[in-house]
Protein backbone atom coordinates (compact mmCIF):
# COMPACT_ATOMS: atom_id res chain seq x y z
CA UNK A 1 0.00 0.00 0.00
CA UNK A 2 1.43 3.08 -0.33
CA UNK A 3 1.20 6.15 2.05
CA UNK A 4 -0.81 9.00 3.00
CA UNK A 5 0.06 12.46 3.40
CA UNK A 6 -2.82 13.67 4.36
CA UNK A 7 -5.87 12.09 5.95
CA UNK A 8 -8.00 13.64 3.30
CA UNK A 9 -6.04 12.15 0.52
CA UNK A 10 -7.05 8.99 -1.41
CA UNK A 11 -4.74 7.23 -2.71
CA UNK A 12 -5.68 4.90 -5.87
CA UNK A 13 -3.57 2.59 -8.02
CA UNK A 14 -4.46 1.34 -11.32
CA UNK A 15 -6.86 -1.84 -10.98
CA UNK A 16 -7.02 -5.00 -13.68
CA UNK A 17 -10.59 -5.93 -12.86
CA UNK A 18 -13.57 -5.19 -10.47
CA UNK A 19 -14.37 -8.71 -9.55
CA UNK A 20 -16.82 -10.17 -6.80
CA UNK A 21 -20.61 -9.95 -5.14
CA UNK A 22 -21.00 -6.92 -2.73
CA UNK A 23 -24.15 -5.07 -1.01
CA UNK A 24 -24.22 -1.37 -0.76
CA UNK A 25 -25.34 0.48 2.48
CA UNK A 26 -28.89 1.75 2.43
CA UNK A 27 -30.09 4.21 0.21
CA UNK A 28 -29.72 8.18 1.16
CA UNK A 29 -32.74 9.12 -0.12
CA UNK A 30 -35.08 6.46 1.57
CA UNK A 31 -33.21 7.08 4.68
CA UNK A 32 -33.85 10.48 4.97
CA UNK A 33 -37.26 9.81 4.20
CA UNK A 34 -37.62 6.97 6.83
CA UNK A 35 -36.17 9.05 9.29
CA UNK A 36 -38.37 12.31 9.00
CA UNK A 37 -41.74 10.28 7.93
CA UNK A 38 -41.60 7.71 10.74
CA UNK A 39 -40.45 10.97 13.08
CA UNK A 40 -43.98 12.40 12.50
CA UNK A 41 -45.82 9.03 12.32
CA UNK A 42 -48.08 7.97 15.01
CA UNK A 43 -46.90 4.42 16.52
CA UNK A 44 -43.28 2.94 16.02
CA UNK A 45 -41.27 1.83 12.90
CA UNK A 46 -38.33 -0.74 12.81
CA UNK A 47 -35.98 0.84 10.33
CA UNK A 48 -33.56 -1.65 9.03
CA UNK A 49 -30.33 -0.89 6.49
CA UNK A 50 -30.69 2.86 7.60
CA UNK A 51 -27.09 4.53 6.09
CA UNK A 52 -25.02 5.71 9.15
CA UNK A 53 -23.99 8.61 6.49
CA UNK A 54 -23.33 12.37 7.66
CA UNK A 55 -26.24 13.54 5.52
CA UNK A 56 -28.57 11.06 7.01
CA UNK A 57 -27.88 11.51 10.23
CA UNK A 58 -28.61 15.18 10.42
CA UNK A 59 -31.95 14.05 9.66
CA UNK A 60 -32.15 11.82 12.24
CA UNK A 61 -30.72 14.07 14.90
CA UNK A 62 -32.80 16.95 13.67
CA UNK A 63 -36.02 15.04 14.31
CA UNK A 64 -34.62 13.94 17.63
CA UNK A 65 -34.50 16.97 18.68
CA UNK A 66 -37.81 18.08 17.37
CA UNK A 67 -39.04 15.34 19.75
CA UNK A 68 -39.08 11.92 17.92
CA UNK A 69 -37.47 8.62 20.35
CA UNK A 70 -35.30 6.98 17.81
CA UNK A 71 -33.38 4.26 19.48
CA UNK A 72 -30.11 2.87 17.48
CA UNK A 73 -30.59 -0.55 17.68
CA UNK A 74 -27.18 -0.97 16.05
CA UNK A 75 -25.73 1.28 13.13
CA UNK A 76 -28.14 0.81 10.81
CA UNK A 77 -31.47 -0.40 12.83
CA UNK A 78 -33.67 2.10 13.88
CA UNK A 79 -36.81 1.80 16.23
CA UNK A 80 -38.51 5.19 15.79
CA UNK A 81 -41.22 6.12 18.02
CA UNK A 82 -42.86 9.01 16.47
CA UNK A 83 -44.61 12.08 17.11
CA UNK A 84 -48.11 11.65 15.59
CA UNK A 85 -47.40 14.74 14.17
CA UNK A 86 -47.11 16.73 17.37
CA UNK A 87 -43.97 18.00 17.11
CA UNK A 88 -41.33 19.95 19.99
CA UNK A 89 -39.28 23.37 18.99
CA UNK A 90 -35.76 22.25 19.23
CA UNK A 91 -33.71 23.74 21.91
CA UNK A 92 -30.87 24.62 19.44
CA UNK A 93 -30.30 25.51 15.45
CA UNK A 94 -30.39 22.64 13.56
CA UNK A 95 -27.48 21.66 11.86
CA UNK A 96 -27.68 20.41 8.21
CA UNK A 97 -24.90 19.84 7.62
CA UNK A 98 -24.01 18.98 3.74
CA UNK A 99 -27.58 17.84 2.93
CA UNK A 100 -29.80 19.92 0.72
CA UNK A 101 -32.43 16.96 1.27
CA UNK A 102 -32.45 17.43 5.27
CA UNK A 103 -32.66 21.32 4.80
CA UNK A 104 -35.67 21.19 2.21
CA UNK A 105 -37.97 18.68 3.55
CA UNK A 106 -37.15 19.71 6.83
CA UNK A 107 -38.37 23.26 6.05
CA UNK A 108 -41.53 21.69 4.68
CA UNK A 109 -42.03 19.94 8.07
CA UNK A 110 -41.47 23.13 10.35
CA UNK A 111 -42.90 25.66 8.18
CA UNK A 112 -46.80 24.79 9.79
CA UNK A 113 -45.41 24.23 13.03
CA UNK A 114 -46.51 26.67 15.74
CA UNK A 115 -42.99 27.69 16.55
CA UNK A 116 -39.70 29.15 15.20
CA UNK A 117 -36.73 27.16 14.36
CA UNK A 118 -33.45 27.68 12.71
CA UNK A 119 -31.67 25.35 10.08
CA UNK A 120 -28.49 26.24 9.21
CA UNK A 121 -25.44 24.07 6.78
CA UNK A 122 -21.73 23.76 5.71
CA UNK A 123 -20.41 26.13 3.17
CA UNK A 124 -21.42 24.26 0.27
CA UNK A 125 -25.27 23.94 1.62
CA UNK A 126 -25.49 27.93 2.35
CA UNK A 127 -24.48 28.55 -1.43
CA UNK A 128 -27.30 26.54 -2.27
CA UNK A 129 -30.73 28.14 -3.93
CA UNK A 130 -33.23 27.97 -1.12
CA UNK A 131 -35.64 30.20 -2.82
CA UNK A 132 -37.03 27.29 -4.26
CA UNK A 133 -38.50 26.36 -1.34
CA UNK A 134 -39.01 29.62 0.36
CA UNK A 135 -41.73 30.88 -2.78
CA UNK A 136 -43.70 28.43 -2.90
CA UNK A 137 -44.13 28.26 0.53
CA UNK A 138 -44.57 31.87 1.65
CA UNK A 139 -47.12 31.20 -0.80
CA UNK A 140 -48.92 29.05 1.62
CA UNK A 141 -48.66 31.25 4.68
CA UNK A 142 -44.95 30.65 6.25
CA UNK A 143 -42.58 33.02 7.31
CA UNK A 144 -39.22 31.74 5.99
CA UNK A 145 -36.27 34.10 6.18
CA UNK A 146 -33.18 33.00 3.95
CA UNK A 147 -29.46 35.34 3.46
CA UNK A 148 -29.80 37.52 0.48
CA UNK A 149 -32.30 38.03 -2.80
CA UNK A 150 -31.40 33.96 -3.29
CA UNK A 151 -32.47 33.03 0.13
CA UNK A 152 -29.26 31.01 1.16
CA UNK A 153 -29.08 29.46 4.52
CA UNK A 154 -29.25 29.81 7.88
CA UNK A 155 -32.88 29.66 7.59
CA UNK A 156 -35.15 30.97 10.14
CA UNK A 157 -38.90 29.88 9.65
CA UNK A 158 -41.66 31.10 11.83
CA UNK A 159 -44.08 28.11 11.80
CA UNK A 160 -47.75 29.46 10.60
CA UNK A 161 -50.99 27.81 9.86
CA UNK A 162 -50.79 27.10 6.40
CA UNK A 163 -52.94 27.02 3.05
CA UNK A 164 -52.94 24.07 0.80
CA UNK A 165 -51.78 26.03 -3.17
CA UNK A 166 -51.39 24.21 -6.78
CA UNK A 167 -47.95 25.05 -7.35
CA UNK A 168 -46.16 23.47 -10.73
CA UNK A 169 -42.44 23.25 -9.95
CA UNK A 170 -40.10 25.14 -11.92
CA UNK A 171 -37.47 21.98 -12.24
CA UNK A 172 -37.85 18.21 -11.53
CA UNK A 173 -36.79 18.26 -7.65
CA UNK A 174 -37.96 15.55 -5.50
CA UNK A 175 -36.58 17.53 -2.30
CA UNK A 176 -38.91 20.06 -3.15
CA UNK A 177 -41.78 18.00 -4.24
CA UNK A 178 -41.10 16.51 -0.82
CA UNK A 179 -40.69 19.74 1.09
CA UNK A 180 -44.34 20.79 0.14
CA UNK A 181 -46.03 17.44 0.16
CA UNK A 182 -44.29 17.59 3.51
CA UNK A 183 -46.17 21.16 4.21
CA UNK A 184 -49.24 19.39 2.61
CA UNK A 185 -49.60 17.34 5.70
CA UNK A 186 -50.25 20.34 8.04
CA UNK A 187 -52.07 22.54 5.91
CA UNK A 188 -55.43 23.70 5.33
CA UNK A 189 -57.26 22.24 2.42
CA UNK A 190 -55.33 20.26 -0.02
CA UNK A 191 -52.10 20.80 -1.61
CA UNK A 192 -51.08 19.44 -5.26
CA UNK A 193 -47.79 19.77 -6.93
CA UNK A 194 -47.03 18.76 -10.41
CA UNK A 195 -43.63 18.50 -11.74
CA UNK A 196 -42.50 19.18 -15.49
CA UNK A 197 -40.58 15.83 -15.48
CA UNK A 198 -40.82 13.01 -13.00
CA UNK A 199 -38.46 13.18 -10.51
CA UNK A 200 -37.48 10.01 -8.06
CA UNK A 201 -40.83 8.88 -6.30
CA UNK A 202 -39.83 7.30 -3.32
CA UNK A 203 -41.64 9.91 -1.13
CA UNK A 204 -45.09 8.65 -3.19
CA UNK A 205 -44.30 5.31 -2.40
CA UNK A 206 -43.46 6.09 1.19
CA UNK A 207 -46.43 7.88 2.01
CA UNK A 208 -48.71 4.74 0.92
CA UNK A 209 -46.25 2.26 2.73
CA UNK A 210 -47.42 4.30 5.87
CA UNK A 211 -50.90 4.18 5.27
CA UNK A 212 -50.78 8.00 3.59
CA UNK A 213 -51.23 7.71 -0.39
CA UNK A 214 -51.12 10.15 -1.82
CA UNK A 215 -54.39 10.99 -4.81
CA UNK A 216 -52.51 11.30 -8.12
CA UNK A 217 -53.81 12.48 -10.78
CA UNK A 218 -51.54 12.39 -14.72
CA UNK A 219 -48.73 14.53 -12.90
CA UNK A 220 -50.12 16.22 -10.21
CA UNK A 221 -49.97 14.82 -6.79
CA UNK A 222 -52.35 15.53 -4.02
CA UNK A 223 -52.29 15.74 -0.49
CA UNK A 224 -55.35 16.38 2.01
CA UNK A 225 -53.83 18.83 5.30
CA UNK A 226 -54.07 16.43 8.27
CA UNK A 227 -53.22 13.22 6.90
CA UNK A 228 -51.51 11.22 9.19
CA UNK A 229 -48.96 8.86 8.70
CA UNK A 230 -49.04 5.82 10.26
CA UNK A 231 -45.24 3.83 11.60
CA UNK A 232 -44.73 0.64 9.70
CA UNK A 233 -41.33 -1.00 9.46
CA UNK A 234 -39.16 -0.54 6.60
CA UNK A 235 -36.33 -2.51 4.55
CA UNK A 236 -34.31 0.32 2.75
CA UNK A 237 -32.29 -1.26 -0.21
CA UNK A 238 -28.84 -0.65 -1.03
CA UNK A 239 -27.86 2.74 -2.54
CA UNK A 240 -28.42 2.79 -6.56
CA UNK A 241 -26.26 5.89 -6.82
CA UNK A 242 -23.52 4.25 -4.78
CA UNK A 243 -23.83 1.40 -7.17
CA UNK A 244 -23.43 3.42 -10.12
CA UNK A 245 -19.95 3.70 -8.82
CA UNK A 246 -18.94 -0.48 -9.24
CA UNK A 247 -21.50 -0.92 -12.29
CA UNK A 248 -19.70 2.01 -14.41
CA UNK A 249 -16.39 0.76 -13.06
CA UNK A 250 -17.44 -3.22 -13.89
CA UNK A 251 -19.17 -2.27 -16.86
CA UNK A 252 -16.06 -0.16 -18.67
CA UNK A 253 -13.59 -2.91 -17.81
CA UNK A 254 -12.70 -6.01 -19.85
CA UNK A 255 -12.09 -8.84 -17.87
CA UNK A 256 -14.77 -7.95 -14.71
CA UNK A 257 -17.49 -9.54 -13.45
CA UNK A 258 -19.35 -8.09 -10.68
CA UNK A 259 -22.55 -9.08 -8.55
CA UNK A 260 -24.54 -6.26 -7.06
CA UNK A 261 -27.25 -7.88 -3.95
CA UNK A 262 -30.77 -6.30 -2.25
CA UNK A 263 -29.93 -3.21 -4.68
CA UNK A 264 -32.25 -0.55 -4.37
CA UNK A 265 -33.81 -0.85 -8.81
CA UNK A 266 -36.93 1.87 -8.43
CA UNK A 267 -37.30 2.76 -11.95
CA UNK A 268 -36.80 6.87 -11.63
CA UNK A 269 -33.31 6.05 -9.91
CA UNK A 270 -31.86 3.41 -12.55
CA UNK A 271 -31.78 5.51 -15.86
CA UNK A 272 -28.06 4.92 -15.44
CA UNK A 273 -29.03 1.09 -16.36
CA UNK A 274 -30.53 2.40 -19.37
CA UNK A 275 -27.47 4.83 -20.59
CA UNK A 276 -24.90 2.00 -19.80
CA UNK A 277 -26.95 -0.54 -21.99
CA UNK A 278 -27.52 2.25 -24.87
CA UNK A 279 -23.45 2.53 -24.97
CA UNK A 280 -23.01 -0.96 -25.14
CA UNK A 281 -23.05 -2.04 -21.36
CA UNK A 282 -23.50 -5.88 -20.44
CA UNK A 283 -25.81 -5.84 -17.10
CA UNK A 284 -28.47 -8.16 -15.92
CA UNK A 285 -31.32 -6.88 -13.68
CA UNK A 286 -33.66 -9.26 -11.49
CA UNK A 287 -35.94 -7.91 -9.21
CA UNK A 288 -36.82 -9.82 -6.25
CA UNK A 289 -39.11 -7.68 -4.32
CA UNK A 290 -41.43 -4.86 -4.74
CA UNK A 291 -42.58 -4.51 -1.29
CA UNK A 292 -41.99 -0.16 -0.28
CA UNK A 293 -39.25 -0.05 -3.07
CA UNK A 294 -38.35 -2.83 -5.66
CA UNK A 295 -34.88 -4.07 -4.99
CA UNK A 296 -32.95 -6.84 -6.47
CA UNK A 297 -28.97 -7.73 -8.21
CA UNK A 298 -27.39 -6.69 -10.68
CA UNK A 299 -24.95 -8.83 -12.73
CA UNK A 300 -22.32 -6.52 -14.79
CA UNK A 301 -19.47 -7.93 -17.11
CA UNK A 302 -17.10 -5.68 -18.35
CA UNK A 303 -16.62 -4.98 -22.20
CA UNK A 304 -15.74 -1.61 -24.51
CA UNK A 305 -18.30 0.97 -24.23
CA UNK A 306 -19.11 3.38 -27.24
CA UNK A 307 -20.27 7.01 -26.62
CA UNK A 308 -23.89 8.41 -26.42
CA UNK A 309 -26.20 11.01 -25.94
CA UNK A 310 -27.88 11.95 -22.29
CA UNK A 311 -30.58 14.48 -21.97
CA UNK A 312 -33.94 15.18 -22.14
CA UNK A 313 -36.15 13.70 -19.17
CA UNK A 314 -33.70 11.24 -18.71
CA UNK A 315 -31.84 13.61 -16.43
CA UNK A 316 -33.73 13.47 -13.75
CA UNK A 317 -33.48 10.08 -13.57
CA UNK A 318 -29.70 10.01 -14.02
CA UNK A 319 -29.63 13.61 -11.72
CA UNK A 320 -26.83 11.86 -9.13
CA UNK A 321 -25.27 9.75 -11.43
CA UNK A 322 -23.97 12.05 -14.10
CA UNK A 323 -20.80 12.62 -12.50
CA UNK A 324 -19.60 8.64 -12.87
CA UNK A 325 -21.53 9.15 -16.28
CA UNK A 326 -18.93 11.49 -17.18
CA UNK A 327 -16.22 9.00 -16.46
CA UNK A 328 -17.78 6.28 -18.63
CA UNK A 329 -17.94 8.34 -21.46
CA UNK A 330 -14.45 9.40 -20.63
CA UNK A 331 -13.52 5.25 -21.11
CA UNK A 332 -16.24 5.19 -24.14
CA UNK A 333 -14.90 5.13 -27.94
CA UNK A 334 -16.28 8.31 -29.64
CA UNK A 335 -18.31 11.20 -28.09
CA UNK A 336 -20.49 11.25 -25.43
CA UNK A 337 -23.17 14.70 -25.43
CA UNK A 338 -24.97 15.28 -21.90
CA UNK A 339 -27.30 18.25 -22.29
CA UNK A 340 -30.19 19.42 -20.31
CA UNK A 341 -28.26 19.27 -16.95
CA UNK A 342 -28.22 22.93 -15.37
CA UNK A 343 -29.26 21.45 -12.54
CA UNK A 344 -25.71 19.92 -11.74
CA UNK A 345 -24.32 23.89 -11.27
CA UNK A 346 -26.29 23.65 -8.31
CA UNK A 347 -25.18 20.42 -6.47
CA UNK A 348 -23.03 20.20 -3.75
CA UNK A 349 -20.70 21.89 -5.79
CA UNK A 350 -21.23 22.65 -9.71
CA UNK A 351 -20.90 19.21 -10.95
CA UNK A 352 -20.48 20.30 -14.80
CA UNK A 353 -16.93 22.32 -13.96
CA UNK A 354 -15.79 19.94 -11.40
CA UNK A 355 -16.14 16.90 -13.75
CA UNK A 356 -14.80 19.06 -16.74
CA UNK A 357 -11.78 20.50 -14.46
CA UNK A 358 -11.09 16.59 -13.20
CA UNK A 359 -11.50 15.13 -16.54
CA UNK A 360 -8.97 16.88 -18.18
CA UNK A 361 -6.38 16.35 -15.32
CA UNK A 362 -7.22 12.73 -16.49
CA UNK A 363 -6.14 14.09 -19.74
CA UNK A 364 -10.03 13.80 -21.05
CA UNK A 365 -10.75 16.35 -23.81
CA UNK A 366 -14.14 17.42 -22.45
CA UNK A 367 -15.78 20.65 -23.80
CA UNK A 368 -18.24 22.58 -20.94
CA UNK A 369 -21.37 24.01 -22.24
CA UNK A 370 -24.20 25.50 -19.60
CA UNK A 371 -26.33 22.97 -19.43
CA UNK A 372 -23.57 20.04 -19.55
CA UNK A 373 -20.91 18.93 -21.57
CA UNK A 374 -19.43 17.57 -24.88
CA UNK A 375 -16.86 14.44 -23.86
CA UNK A 376 -14.40 12.61 -26.09
CA UNK A 377 -13.87 8.99 -25.00
CA UNK A 378 -11.05 6.72 -25.20
CA UNK A 379 -7.92 9.27 -24.84
CA UNK A 380 -5.41 7.70 -23.06
CA UNK A 381 -5.50 8.32 -19.11
CA UNK A 382 -2.56 9.11 -16.86
CA UNK A 383 -3.03 9.13 -13.39
CA UNK A 384 -3.67 12.85 -12.18
CA UNK A 385 -4.03 14.71 -8.59
CA UNK A 386 -7.15 16.49 -8.83
CA UNK A 387 -9.17 17.97 -5.83
CA UNK A 388 -13.13 16.63 -5.08
CA UNK A 389 -14.43 20.15 -4.85
CA UNK A 390 -15.85 18.69 -1.63
CA UNK A 391 -18.18 17.11 -3.41
CA UNK A 392 -18.61 12.86 -2.68
CA UNK A 393 -19.67 11.83 -5.93
CA UNK A 394 -16.85 14.11 -7.34
CA UNK A 395 -14.64 12.13 -5.11
CA UNK A 396 -15.94 8.92 -5.69
CA UNK A 397 -16.45 9.46 -9.49
CA UNK A 398 -13.02 10.39 -9.79
CA UNK A 399 -11.43 7.71 -7.40
CA UNK A 400 -12.87 5.28 -10.39
CA UNK A 401 -11.22 7.41 -13.21
CA UNK A 402 -8.42 6.53 -11.27
CA UNK A 403 -8.49 2.94 -11.83
CA UNK A 404 -8.50 3.17 -15.52
CA UNK A 405 -5.64 5.52 -15.41
CA UNK A 406 -1.62 4.90 -16.19
CA UNK A 407 0.14 5.50 -12.57
CA UNK A 408 -0.86 6.60 -9.11
CA UNK A 409 -3.53 9.38 -8.84
CA UNK A 410 -4.07 11.55 -5.51
CA UNK A 411 -7.80 12.83 -4.98
CA UNK A 412 -7.91 15.58 -1.96
CA UNK A 413 -10.16 16.65 0.45
CA UNK A 414 -12.56 13.32 0.60
CA UNK A 415 -13.33 13.56 4.38
CA UNK A 416 -16.91 14.36 1.88
CA UNK A 417 -17.45 10.98 1.05
CA UNK A 418 -18.63 10.20 4.67
CA UNK A 419 -21.80 12.31 3.74
CA UNK A 420 -23.31 9.15 1.18
CA UNK A 421 -20.78 5.92 1.37
CA UNK A 422 -19.03 5.29 4.49
CA UNK A 423 -17.61 2.52 3.32
CA UNK A 424 -16.39 3.37 -0.29
CA UNK A 425 -12.94 2.66 0.91
CA UNK A 426 -13.50 -0.67 1.91
CA UNK A 427 -15.57 -1.78 -0.72
CA UNK A 428 -12.85 -0.07 -2.94
CA UNK A 429 -10.04 -2.67 -1.75
CA UNK A 430 -12.59 -5.48 -1.86
CA UNK A 431 -13.31 -5.24 -5.80
CA UNK A 432 -9.72 -4.41 -7.23
CA UNK A 433 -6.75 -6.29 -6.42
CA UNK A 434 -6.81 -8.05 -3.22
CA UNK A 435 -4.24 -10.21 -3.20
CA UNK A 436 -1.40 -7.54 -4.78
CA UNK A 437 -2.94 -5.18 -2.11
CA UNK A 438 -2.29 -7.96 0.05
CA UNK A 439 1.17 -8.55 -0.82
CA UNK A 440 2.02 -4.92 -0.31
CA UNK A 441 1.97 -3.90 -4.18
CA UNK A 442 1.02 -0.94 -5.61
CA UNK A 443 -1.44 -2.75 -8.12
CA UNK A 444 -5.05 -2.15 -6.69
CA UNK A 445 -4.22 -0.83 -3.33
CA UNK A 446 -6.21 2.45 -2.00
CA UNK A 447 -5.21 4.35 1.28
CA UNK A 448 -8.16 4.86 3.29
CA UNK A 449 -8.64 8.71 4.75
CA UNK A 450 -9.98 10.54 7.53
CA UNK A 451 -13.36 11.98 8.41
CA UNK A 452 -14.94 15.05 6.90
CA UNK A 453 -13.00 18.27 7.68
CA UNK A 454 -15.80 20.76 5.72
CA UNK A 455 -15.85 23.64 6.52
CA UNK A 456 -18.72 24.46 8.81
CA UNK A 457 -20.06 28.69 7.90
C1 LIG B 1 -32.79 13.86 -3.61
C2 LIG B 1 -33.18 14.44 -4.77
C3 LIG B 1 -32.23 14.90 -5.79
C4 LIG B 1 -30.82 14.39 -5.56
C5 LIG B 1 -30.41 14.41 -4.13
C6 LIG B 1 -31.38 13.63 -3.27
C7 LIG B 1 -33.84 13.43 -2.66
O1 LIG B 1 -32.24 16.30 -5.79
O2 LIG B 1 -29.89 15.12 -6.34
O3 LIG B 1 -29.12 13.84 -3.98
O4 LIG B 1 -33.55 12.63 -1.76
O5 LIG B 1 -34.98 13.87 -2.82
P1 LIG B 1 -33.40 17.11 -6.53
O6 LIG B 1 -34.13 17.86 -5.51
O7 LIG B 1 -32.72 17.93 -7.54
O8 LIG B 1 -34.34 16.11 -7.16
Amino acid sequence: MSSNENNNVLVVQPSRRIEGEIQMPGDKSISHRAVIFAGLADGTSRVTNFLPGEDCLCSLAAMQAFGASIELIDSTTLLVHGVAGKLRPALEPIDCGNSGTSMRLLSGVLAGQPFRSVLYGDRSLSSRPMKRIIDPLTQMGAEIAGQGPKGFAPLHITGKPLKGIEYNLPMASAQLKTCLLLAGLFANGTTSVTEPTQSRDHTERLFEHFHAPLNKEGRALRVRGGTTLHGRDLLVPGDFSSAAFWIVAAAAMSGSSLTLTRVGLNPTRTGLLSVLLRMGGQIRETIEDNAAEPYGTLQVVGRQLRGTHIGGEEIANVIDELPILAVAAALAEGETVISNAEELRVKETDRIAAMAANLRAFGVPVEEKPDGMIIQGGAPLNGAQVESFGDHRIAMSCAILALFSRGPSRITDTGCIATSYPTFVQDLEQLTDQTAMHLGAMVGSVVTMGRSNRARS
